[in-house]
């Protein structure tokens, strides 16, 4: 009999998806064999990385032969100082889906429960169903998580319970109120994780500010991540401000050195660069009013979003994500979201969303 190691990996993997990325330029070119794709799929920073990390890597690289500080110290420190939390209430993770995943591994015993959104970042609920837990799916409700109904889908077996604000994939936000509604009827032993991987770029003046809450509630777990303004996806940097007891126990199952002596560098880095990220925000905005304008000018809905990605509605275009495609312009087709009949478009820099613009013209005059 041929091996087949499906035979020997844990029930729980049986039926387990695999995390599907958006397409790469790479697959585009081979697919399609358009040679200059430009990508808009997976809300990168259309700016890049702050010049102040780039050379702090560069610096760092000549002491690649010593492991990196298990403890993440410095960069914990600087945000300890830059949130105004306590150094102890943060753990820093090889980006922020590392932190589902540690929170997954530490606190979901087979048959526990998670509640999130319906659709949400998927992360969360791969996570709890690779530890035979599983997610409670709430609807979303005018594209914006229920609160109300996610209170109600909590159960004897839910341990946690996911917000994600800005929402991926629609950028809508949980406002204060919805978090204070949220937190006042909150089971004892169950944690709130309120994903916050795109707050960087919220302009709503009445967006909650996460870290008031947190100081006051210690069941709160607030996620953020390096991979979105700050420009350094491709290094892996997120964290998580928790309690002292979420944060011992994400630690004794998370790998010693989990987040590269480059990374912590260039993250401190980031950090200290504030006018690379009002450069971002400031450019995010004007793309995003540009985009609003065309959709607008074409006919096509959108929500408004308070991220640096738009969900726009296909409307009369069912195959807008293919037709796009073949345009040249990656966008994330709202099938592979759970929101069929829309795409998602990560908000670019000039040249990007000329190109998006130029496509989409195209395609509404029949192109
Ligand atoms: C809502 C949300 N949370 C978390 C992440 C993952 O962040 P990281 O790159 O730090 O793992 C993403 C990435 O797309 C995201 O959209």
């Amino acid at each position: 009999m041929e091996f087949d190691a499906r035979r020997l990996a844990r029930e729980e993997l049986r039926d387990l998806p695999v995390y599907s990325p958006g397409k790469s330029p790479e697959e585009a070119a081979r697919e399609y064999g358009i040679q200059d794709c430009v990508k808009m799929a997976s809300n990168e920073n259309p700016l890049g990385p702050s010049p102040l990390a780039v050379e702090a890597v560069k610096r760092a690289m000549s002491m690649a032969h010593v492991y990196p500080d298990p403890n993440c110290t410095k960069l914990r420190e600087a945000l300890s100082r830059r949130l105004g939390v306590p150094a102890e209430c943060i753990l820093v993770g090889h980006g922020a889906d590392e932190i589902f995943d540690l929170l997954a591994y530490a606190f979901l015993d087979r048959d526990d429960e998670i509640v999130v959104g319906d659709p949400t970042f998927t992360s969360y609920e791969l996570a709890a169903l690779t530890m035979g837990a599983k997610a409670r799916k709430v609807p979303l409700r005018e594209y914006r998580q229920d609160i109300p109904a996610m209170l109600d889908a909590m159960g004897a077996r839910t341990k946690m319970v996911m917000l994600c604000s800005p929402l991926n994939p629609t950028g809508t936000t949980v406002s204060g109120g919805e978090l204070e509604e949220m937190l006042g009827s909150l089971p004892r032993d169950v944690l709130l994780v309120l994903d916050e991987a795109y707050v960087e770029y919220v302009s709503d003046p009445d967006h909650p500010d996460a870290m008031a809450y947190f100081n006051r509630e210690p069941r709160l777990v607030v996620t953020r991540t390096f991979s979105k303004i700050y420009g350094l996806a491709g290094l892996r940097v997120g964290y998580a401000v928790c309690h002292p007891t979420v944060r011992e126990a994400m630690e004794k199952v998370k790998l010693p050195f989990n987040v590269s002596r480059l990374a912590q560098e260039a993250a401190l880095a980031a950090l200290g660069d504030e006018e690379h990220v009002r450069r971002s925000r400031k450019a995010n905005e004007r793309g995003k009013k540009r985009l609003y304008r065309l959709f607008e000018e074409l006919g096509m809905g959108y929500v408004p979003t308070q991220a640096n990605f738009i969900l726009v509605k296909n409307g009369s275009y069912p195959d807008l994500f293919e037709r796009l495609l073949r345009s040249g312009v990656i966008v994330r087709a709202g099938e592979a979201l759970g929101l069929p009949g829309h795409v998602r478009v990560t908000i670019g820099d000039e040249a990007q969303n000329d190109r998006l613009e130029k496509a989409l013209r195209g395609i509404a005059g029949g192109g």
